[in-house]
């Protein structure tokens, strides 16, 4: 955890960063208290600064979480083309509800903010990777490919 911090000079402007390459490094997809209470000490800052600047950005978690991070958008440009009901079509297809983590744990699904690519809506992201001009069978092959990279 030390060498990760170090990489960036002790200022809560990398603050994002810092936690980014923790929650990275953690099979879980998570950021451990731990990690939380690291960083106010290499930023020196109270652990309560962390943890607000955490739970604000959706894309933290302070729950463990599953091998890939599926975050589904639900703003409005997607979902005037359809995102509720793929929504549930993956849900369905992965057997857990928004905010669960599949029982082999391999996918968490969260939905999100707008993702920025509304020109390619509805959109999903898995992981980094950005999924759009969704439909059922985009979402089949692309839960398909990823289980198939892991494989
Ligand atoms: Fe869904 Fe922008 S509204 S990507």
């Amino acid at each position: 955890m030390k060498e990760l911090l170090e990489r960036y000079p002790a200022s809560a402007e990398h603050m994002l960063d810092m936690l980014h390459d923790l929650q990275d490094a953690e099979p879980k997809n998570y950021l451990r208290p731990e990690a939380l209470q690291a960083v106010a000490d290499y930023l020196s800052v109270p652990v309560s600064d962390v943890v607000s600047t955490a739970t604000f950005y959706t894309m933290y978690s302070l729950k463990p979480r599953g091998k890939h991070v599926i975050r589904f958008c639900e703003s409005p440009p997607c979902q005037l083309v359809g995102a509720e009901s793929l929504i549930e079509i993956l849900s369905e297809l992965l057997g857990v509800a928004v905010g669960e983590t599949t029982a082999d744990g391999a996918f968490t699904l969260e939905t999100a903010s707008c993702l920025g690519v509304c020109g390619v809506a509805p959109a999903m992201m898995i992981d980094a990777e950005v999924y759009g001009n969704l439909t059922k069978e985009r979402i089949v092959e692309a839960i398909n490919a990823v289980r198939g990279s892991n494989a």
